[in-house]
């Protein structure tokens, strides 16, 4: 399914709406409807599970959204959180210049690289091999070149916070708003991304403040109350999900760039001197996550910075294949003892942990951070993309027919069971079925439905991704027995109504991900 059928489902089956839609929207903000809030926690769910439930050494934070403003400073966001942006003077649309220059070689370049793939992949057939081609046509060699070159030179005047030159860039290289098509630029200049508000009791700078960046930061300024009062040893972590805000410049593909979202992120507190054991390890831990939920490996793939966040002596992103490209999912990032040293010196609080087992009698320091960071609201449109499917089925009489499907983990599914009488005008079908929705429900997330054929309540159900079926039919009146039916599988059970509870537990368990 393209991009287009994927966003167009999730505001038909109740997943997500535009924000304040009735009043034509705000851009880039978007509301998780029933569906999307399920699934969303399910995804949470599944996080927390595996970082904090699951780790002896890992314990859980919910911090607030406001922090004493000297927080940012210490943590580098008010002078450095900024991305570099220009406006165009015809269309008054605003870009970011790295976003331009990073588009330009995607679509002017690799575009051509692409096409001469495809003709040669055609020229040759069966025996193309696509990595020789790429790696020896002198062409293609010329073009990965000047991509190359391009980037690094963007990268180098980025780290050097050198907007001149950046601006300089987007001359030589010709670059036109895709809007109105013209170069008629303003200069590059730093953005910065915080959103900031005011206290209601102190007029002024003083009284200004920061809606967060990143959850991060309240992990930071708690790390010796967490430590103390839970008595962690380091190496330990703490995690936190919580909304975030960033005021990009472009935010767009749906709920890919967004100005409020979600992040789920977790500071794993480290010996100084151990970070690159840690760092390799949470690489791959991270993964492994993803892959445990059915996602196709060649979906995913790191990318490791060139370009360092000010924080950061290292840093990797987990990247999916979004129907769009490969995209950063989640950030794998060490941290240094950057944020807890500023911290340090700005509130004058020593930030420190006493460690018997460093030197001979023991010594204070103050620890090394590895962070895991991913954003909710972007593995929800992966865990879409990838479920979302059209496939040819047999219908109840045995003809083709065609569903479309969301082939969700089920564990993750919004609705793990639905609950359908034959009949909806047969009032003993209903009440018979309304009994087994109630005891359904004290279990798992159930919907009941009556309305319409029984086929089409069974694509109603596969397009939200419900896992089970259960159909209360005149033999259920008899003898207490139901068809019970997977959604993957299209097999119908009849089984007795007191075994169904059983069968929905072991299919929507989330221990199931973890095997
Ligand atoms: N604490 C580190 C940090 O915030 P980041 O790479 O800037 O690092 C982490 O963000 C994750 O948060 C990203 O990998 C992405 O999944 C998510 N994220 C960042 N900006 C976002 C945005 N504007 N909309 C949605 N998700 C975003």
């Amino acid at each position: 399914m393209d991009f287009k059928q994927l966003v167009a489902h999730c505001k038909e089956y109740g997943f997500i709406f535009q924000s304040s839609e009735i009043y034509d929207g705000l851009a880039a903000t978007y509301d998780y409807g029933p569906n999307g809030v399920e699934l969303k926690n399910n995804i949470k769910k599944y996080w927390w599970m595996s970082m904090v439930q699951m780790h002896e050494n890992i314990v859980g934070l919910d911090a607030a959204i406001f922090m004493h403003p000297k927080t940012w400073k210490a943590s580098g966001h008010v002078d450095a959180f900024n991305d570099p942006m220009l406006d165009n003077k015809d269309s008054k649309k605003r870009y970011r210049a790295d976003q331009l220059i990073e588009n330009y070689c995607e679509k002017k370049i690799e575009s051509k690289i692409k096409k001469d793939v495809e003709k040669a992949r055609k020229r040759f057939g069966e025996a193309f091999d696509e990595q020789e081609f790429r790696s020896t046509n002198q062409r293609i060699l010329d073009r990965q070149a000047k991509i190359d070159d391009i980037l690094k030179r963007m990268n180098e005047h980025m780290r050097n916070d050198d907007m001149e030159s950046l601006g300089a860039m987007i001359t030589e290289l010709e670059i036109a708003c895709p809007e109105s098509g013209s170069r008629n630029w303003t200069e590059v200049r730093q953005f910065n991304l915080m959103f900031s508000t005011q206290l209601g009791n102190i007029a002024g700078e003083e009284g200004k403040l920061y809606l967060r960046p990143e959850t991060a930061q309240g992990i930071f300024v708690n790390f010796l109350n967490v430590q103390k009062t839970t008595r962690q040893k380091i190496p330990f972590g703490i995690a936190q999900i919580g909304k975030a805000f960033r005021n990009e410049i472009v935010a767009r593909q749906f709920i890919f760039r967004m100005r409020e979202f979600e992040q789920m992120e977790m500071q794993f507190f480290i010996q100084p001197g151990t970070q690159k054991k840690w760092y390799d390890y949470w690489k791959e831990t991270r993964l492994n996550w993803h892959k445990a939920l059915g996602t196709d490996p060649a979906k995913l793939r790191y990318h490791d910075h060139d370009n360092l966040a000010h924080y950061a002596d290292a840093a990797t992103d987990i990247e999916f294949e979004f129907p769009f490209g490969f995209r950063e999912l989640e950030g794998i990032h060490s941290r240094t003892d950057f944020d807890l040293n500023e911290h340090q010196k700005l509130s004058g609080k020593k930030l420190q942990y006493f460690d018997p087992e460093m030197g001979e009698k023991g010594e204070n320091y103050v620890p090394y951070v590895l962070e895991t960071s991913i954003g909710c609201d972007r593995m929800f449109l992966a865990m879409m993309a990838n479920a979302l499917q059209e496939e040819t089925v047999p219908d109840a009489s045995g003809k083709d027919s065609t569903r479309t499907v969301l082939k969700l983990p089920f564990a993750l599914a919004p609705v793990k069971v639905a609950v359908l009488p034959l009949l909806k005008n047969k009032e003993a079908l209903t009440t018979k079925a309304r009994e087994v929705f109630k005891k359904l429900s004290l279990d798992f997330n159930c919907q009941y439905d009556e309305k319409d054929a029984i086929g089409r309540r069974y694509r109603r159900q596969d397009a939200i991704g419900t896992p089970y079926c259960v159909t209360i039919d005149f033999d259920t009146l008899e003898d207490d027995t139901v068809t019970v039916r997977d959604r993957d599988t299209l097999e119908q059970q009849r089984v007795h109504i007191s075994e169904v509870e059983a069968i929905v537990r072991k299919g929507v368990d989330m221990k199931n991900l973890f095997a």
